[in-house]
């Protein structure tokens, strides 16, 4: 079952409650919701006030990935905030898992996520503590950008690991430049889990989440 996140940061600001209520209308299994702190990457995006809002408007699972550095420091105030999964960038911390750890302690699922560039061979020892694995296929920090084809390879890679190891549970994610056509690319690689902000938030997004889970 291939799962899709609309990711929030493409939504109209303007109405967050209303765009999440259009996420759970259009059968979304989740809500994506990007936290950014100009220095991991140079954009800002939502604050945990905005996901506090999201989560009063809908019941959906909020799935929060955080572009920072130091992310143990945002972790309590996300899950006060309504957080059901958080996941990091191994790229922005020396404290793997201790950040793991303190996240399963607050009661939420673990993402860990990798830039396009970053290594998979950093990620099996980890994959006995995580929920999901998030593999970026863009470059962290805007959306709207060109899906990153070389990360294909990866995903095969790391479908193949989790496989051989049974550890069927968890997610491969994929996030950036996700459309119709790089849905499928990924989907054949072996993700299951897909984040698209701007192909779901332009027109029917019932329609489309459909057409991305065929
Ligand atoms: C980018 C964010 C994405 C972004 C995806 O750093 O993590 O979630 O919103 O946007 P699209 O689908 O437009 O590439
Ligand atoms: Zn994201």
């Amino acid at each position: 079952m291939i799962k899709v996140e609309p990711s929030i940061f493409a939504a109209d600001f303007t109405k967050l409650g209303e765009e999440a209520k259009r996420c759970a209308d259009a059968g979304a299994d989740a809500i994506h919701f990007d936290i950014m702190d100009g220095h991991f990457v140079r954009n800002l995006s939502l604050s945990p006030k905005a996901l506090a809002a999201i989560n009063r408007s809908t019941d959906l699972f909020l799935d929060v990935h955080i572009m920072v550095y130091n992310p143990f420091e945002y972790i309590e105030k996300l899950v006060e905030c309504g957080a059901d999964q958080i996941t990091f960038h191994l790229e922005a911390t020396e404290n793997i898992p201790e950040t793991f750890e303190f996240i399963r302690k607050c009661g939420v699922k673990v993402g860990l996520a990798l830039c396009p560039e970053t290594s998979y061979s950093l990620i099996p020892k980890y994959l006995d503590k995580i929920d999901t694995l998030l593999l970026m296929t863009v470059n962290p920090g805007w959306g709207g950008q060109a899906f990153i084809t070389d990360v294909l390879d990866k995903i095969r890679f790391a479908r193949k690991t989790i496989d051989d190891l049974d550890l069927k549970g968890i997610d491969i994610q994929v996030d950036g430049g996700i459309d119709d056509k790089t849905a499928k690319l990924c989907v054949e690689a072996g993700a299951n889990n897909l984040v698209a902000g701007t192909y779901l938030f332009k027109g029917d997004m019932k329609a489309k989440i459909q057409e991305l889970r065929l």
